[in-house]
């Protein structure tokens, strides 16, 4: 089977996994272990709250990011241009899944072309970290230009290349080529993990690497090892555990730098989005959720985020925090 051929067989296995197994992590994102204090004589209209933000430049209705998740065969089409006209709908950042297939062959571009029905959305284009030295950079160039996007993701997906029978282990050079781009490259660079977070060591390390965010995606939500195994039919699963709780990757990485952070990797809920911002975040990120509402259809993803945006409003209440400046700033998160 040639390459092209494999990498779409790989991107549909990946949906209908997802779609159809358990691939969620046993260990949790961690943030049941903080709690926010509560404050029982709110001075504010909880209707009136503003979660409007900024992320790189751009204005956002909500804190929210819909992480990558596909491109490349026709059924990703679909589901990118859903997410795509979502996440203009609310307001709400928006990025492709890895972008390697369209590089292999560029009829697959309209897979992920999406700015026409997302004309004014944040919308990030993403690689592979291992991928970056087949590519020159006039074609890592051409996968933010060609589809007139805001900023692209780099991803680390290290676990998932290790357990995969297929998979790229040789990361030789990958940190020099991310800072050869990032300096040269006229949008914003994002680094981002798929699952098993990022310690604060790799977070200094990748601010030295000049890049512009971190999307931190710990462990706690969907497991790309469990994925492989699945796909893989193996029986090795001392891996699928592998990676740093959300919470934790999160208080390190800010801790480390300040560069805006983008907080997933299991986040399911809206007090789980104001504890991620409360420690630091700059948004909040989401996919496998995602993925299965876009399934559904448009109104089914822009009634889950109306939920989580209820859910938040709800927290910030309780904290009496009347926007996010003052979610991040004056709020007490316990350890319990
Ligand atoms: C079906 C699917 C495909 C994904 N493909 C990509 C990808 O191409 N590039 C990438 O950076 N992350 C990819 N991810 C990882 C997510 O962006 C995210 O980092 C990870 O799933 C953890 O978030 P979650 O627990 O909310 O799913 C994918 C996730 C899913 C569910």
């Amino acid at each position: 089977m040639d390459k092209e051929k494999i990498i779409e067989n790989r991107k549909a296995d990946h949906i209908k996994i997802c779609l159809e197994k358990d691939v969620e992590f046993k260990k949790t994102n961690g943030f049941e272990s903080y709690d926010f204090e509560h404050y029982a004589l709110p001075d504010i209209n909880m209707d009136e709250i503003d979660l409007r933000t900024r992320f790189l430049g751009k204005p956002f209705n909500y804190p929210f990011f819909i992480t990558a998740i596909t491109g490349g065969t026709v059924q990703a089409e679909k589901i990118n241009k859903t997410l795509a006209k979502a996440a203009e709908a609310i307001g709400i950042g928006f990025g492709l899944g890895s972008q390697r297939a369209m590089l292999k062959d560029h009829s697959l571009k309209k897979t992920y072309d999406v700015r026409g029905v997302a004309p004014s959305t944040f919308i990030a284009g993403n690689i592979g970290a291992v991928q970056l030295p087949e590519y020159n950079m006039e074609q890592i160039d051409s996968l933010v230009t060609d589809l007139n996007l805001d900023a692209l993701c780099i991803h680390l997906n290290a676990a998932q290349e290790a357990v995969q029978p297929e998979g790229d282990t040789s990361w030789e050079g990958v940190a020099d080529k991310i800072k050869e781009m990032s300096k040269s490259t006229n949008f914003p660079v994002i680094a981002k993990e798929t699952g098993c977070g990022i310690s604060g060591k790799t977070a200094k390390l990748l601010k030295d690497l000049k890049v512009s965010a971190i999307d931190i995606s710990g462990a706690g939500g969907t497991s790309w090892v469990k994925v492989e195994q699945y796909r893989s039919n193996s029986d090795m699963n001392i891996f699928n555990e592998w990676g740093i709780p959300t919470a934790q990757s999160l208080i390190e990485t800010v801790q480390e730098v300040d560069i805006p952070v983008i907080a997933s990797g299991g986040i399911r809920n809206g007090l789980e989005v104001a504890k991620a911002l409360a420690m630091g975040a700059s948004l909040a990120g989401f996919a496998l959720p995602v993925l299965k509402h876009a399934t559904k259809g448009f109104e089914s993803v822009v009634a889950y985020f109306e939920k989580i945006a209820d859910e938040l409003r709800t927290a910030m209440f309780l904290v009496n925090a009347s926007n996010l400046e003052e979610l991040r700033k004056n709020t007490i998160i316990k350890v319990v």
